[in-house]
């Protein structure tokens, strides 16, 4: 597949379930506030294997949902997901969100969820994405930051392996440092007004569910993922990278704590 080595994490196994795990740790805290109006058309672009789009249908389970990804394996997998669990207000399509099939002002509601950090051109994706919407409609982007990942035995190996997971999607052309930047992208793409809400994840050993779904599962392994291609691309060496690792799997520990923070925007289309 052309796509596949644009897109840093893969599309393993290893990966689908890392998706899900992230998912299933973060619906209150992203979703909590997306619900769409019965009969309201609304597409998700870049659905991957459907982590997010059970939830969608779920919260939504009146409005006419469209879930789109670049990847024909994904949106099989998304596909079986949603129907395991019981949703038919979703369609699936496989299509790239830069050619997609639909005619302007097609959908009220545009969902996009762990995507633009991936892709070269944002803005131009939001451009097109608003092209869909009708007026009055809204867009919602949720990304991640890992400037944002602050953690206590604080560890410059862990630093620097999470700066290898940044590099390398840098060297793949996108930005994992982009939750930060939601509000100016939507407003160059002529959102408004655009709303940016930062979502902190806050795990301690209190929190034993988030420390094993978000801390170990979703992050740690997420960092962990990428130890080949940072070795091979000569971003680190295996002890300094794997040290890291360790560091970052020690703040799941009693005395550990790990914050991460999440950024929701929501944008108008005029
Ligand atoms: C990190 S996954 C997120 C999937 C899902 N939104 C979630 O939150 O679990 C990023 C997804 O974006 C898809 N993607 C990347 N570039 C794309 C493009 N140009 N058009 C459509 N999908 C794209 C990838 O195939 C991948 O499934």
């Amino acid at each position: 597949m052309k796509h596949k080595s644009l897109y840093v994490h893969g599309y393993d196994t290893k990966e689908n379930i890392r998706l899900q795990d992230q998912a299933s740790t973060l619906v209150e805290l992203l979703h909590s506030d997306t619900s769409y109006p019965a009969n309201s058309r609304v597409l998700e672009a870049g659905c991957g294997v459907g982590a997010q789009t059970v939830t969608l249908a779920k919260n939504s389970p009146h409005a006419r949902i469209t879930s789109v990804d670049i990847s024909e394996a994904s949106v099989a997998e998304a596909k079986g997901k949603v129907e395991a669990a019981g949703f038919a207000n979703v369609s699936f399509q496989q299509a790239d969100i830069f050619h997609l099939p639909f005619k302007p002002g097609s959908f009220d509601h545009v969902f996009v969820c762990f995507v633009l950090e991936h892709l070269s051109k944002p803005v131009e994706a939001l451009l097109l994405l608003k092209e869909l919407i009708s007026p009055g409609g809204t867009i919602t982007v949720i990304e991640g930051d890992h400037g944002s990942a602050n953690f206590h035995p604080d560890s410059e190996a862990a630093h620097r392996a999470i700066q290898c997971q940044v590099e390398l999607q840098r060297r793949a052309g996108g930005n994992a440092n982009i939750g930060r930047e939601l509000y100016p992208l939507l407003c160059s793409a002529g959102y408004s007004p655009v709303r940016v809400s930062p979502r902190m994840v806050y795990a301690d050993s209190s929190r034993p569910e988030l420390v094993d779904g978000f801390t170990k599962k979703t992050f740690t392994a997420m960092i962990e993922g990428v130890r080949q291609s940072a070795i091979l691309a000569g971003l680190t060496d295996a002890s300094l990278f794997d040290q890291g690792v360790r560091d970052l799997y020690r703040t799941a520990e009693g005395d550990g704590v790990f914050c991460y923070t999440f950024f929701k925007a929501v944008g108008e289309k005029k």
